[in-house]
């Protein structure tokens, strides 16, 4: 019976248009994406107008060819699953309203699904971990530490005041002339540095709770860059960046050690499990300290593969998936959410970087 489920999952939150079909056993039968990186490099970040005129252009085509590779049309599909938040407002609306005319043309259900959920059930569909885990979500929108408790049941423990973790690396790029997108450009010239070359701060470290901050961090090293003035040398560059992602590591570290102490002490008598996805997750240094981390305090890591750890279809399919499964499914005049928290009931907290 849930071998038979097909949900069409569609993602244009950010700067990815996709599309994917998925299985009911979790199978991905496709996951088609397309990257913008070429459209917004010139602008060194995320254009919200050209993310729209991109999606709005590729997203047909992109589903034709997601159910083409999945050996399916659209009246085998059980549901459509559109992101609908949250995230950049014109891409959402159009994922959305594509997905929404599909289910009422072929008169099957639509699930209005929280991005933030795509990143926090992914492992559900690579491993079938079981409810509860800890998750770090740390994307370039999100840097968050939840209990994962069930569909749409989570606990937010520990979130950003200001930067998403993401972001900081994209602006470091930036500040450093590395290109876009900064992440991956950070972690390579990281690679060629010395991380004891430059003495960073390590934002909120030994702090009590579990929130997280970063524009410090990208702030000092805008100062460094200033202080060495015109004769900075590529080396010096390098430095940087290992010094900057050995903060970011420290820091995080730091958070998500509490956030284990706040999970074992809430969440008795479960499986000791931790999750880390989100773009950022496709760090190797964050991966490893992470690593060593659950060795000290008695978890087991798991992580998507770095595939679906950025942003894609296949993870909104999933949550259409077990969505549908549970009957939660949504009505056609649901409306697009810029923000949307998983955990509502969490302290609202104004950082510029902060959106959920
Ligand atoms: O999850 P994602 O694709 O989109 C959001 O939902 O935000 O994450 C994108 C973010 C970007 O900020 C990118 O710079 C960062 O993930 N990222 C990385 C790496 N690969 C991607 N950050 C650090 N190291 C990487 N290797
Ligand atoms: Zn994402």
């Amino acid at each position: 019976m849930r071998k038979n489920i097909r949900v069409l999952g569609l993602e244009s939150s950010c700067d990815e248009t996709a599309a994917a079909v998925v299985a009911g056993d979790g199978t991905i039968l496709s996951n088609v994406i397309l990257s913008q990186i070429e459209d917004h490099k010139p602008y060194g970040g995320v254009v919200p107008e050209i993310a729209a005129r991109a999606h709005i252009t590729h997203m047909d085509r992109l589903i034709r060819e997601a159910l083409y590779e999945a050996k399916c049309d659209f009246d085998d599909l059980s549901a459509v699953a559109a992101t609908s938040g949250p995230g950049l407002i014109g891409g959402v609306m159009i994922g959305m309203m594509t997905g929404k005319a599909i289910a009422a043309a072929k008169n099957i259900p639509f699930i209005g699904v929280n991005h933030l959920e795509g990143h926090a059930l992914t492992i559900r569909m690579t491993d079938a971990v079981q409810f509860p885990y800890l998750l770090l979500l740390v994307s370039g929108g999100h840097c968050q530490i939840l209990a994962v408790k069930a569909v749409g049941e989570y606990e937010r423990i520990g979130t950003t005041i200001d930067d998403a973790a993401g972001e900081a690396f994209d602006k470091t790029a930036k500040i450093l002339g590395l290109g876009y997108p900064g992440g991956p450009a950070v972690e390579r010239a990281a690679k060629l540095g010395d991380a004891t070359k430059f003495q960073l701060p390590r934002p909120l470290k030994g702090k009590v709770g579990c929130n997280f901050s970063f524009s410090g961090l990208k702030t000092a090293v805008r100062r460094e860059v200033e202080k060495i003035g015109d004769s900075i040398s590529q080396q010096d560059m390098y430095d940087l960046a290992a010094s900057f992602q050995e903060a970011v590591c420290d820091s995080i570290l730091d958070r998500v050690d509490r956030g284990m102490d706040y999970y074992l002490e809430h969440y008795p008598s479960v499986p000791h499990i931790f999750v880390v996805a989100g773009g950022v997750a496709a760090n190797s240094a964050l991966k490893s300290s992470l690593s060593q981390l659950c060795n000290e305090k008695g978890f087991s890591l798991m992580a998507p593969p770095m595939g679906l750890c950025t942003d894609n279809g296949a993870m909104i399919a999933w949550v259409g998936v077990e969505r549908l499964q549970l009957g939660l499914v949504d009505s056609l005049d649901l409306a697009a959410r810029a923000r949307w928290p998983l955990d509502p009931n969490a302290a609202t907290v104004t950082g510029a970087g902060v959106k959920a």
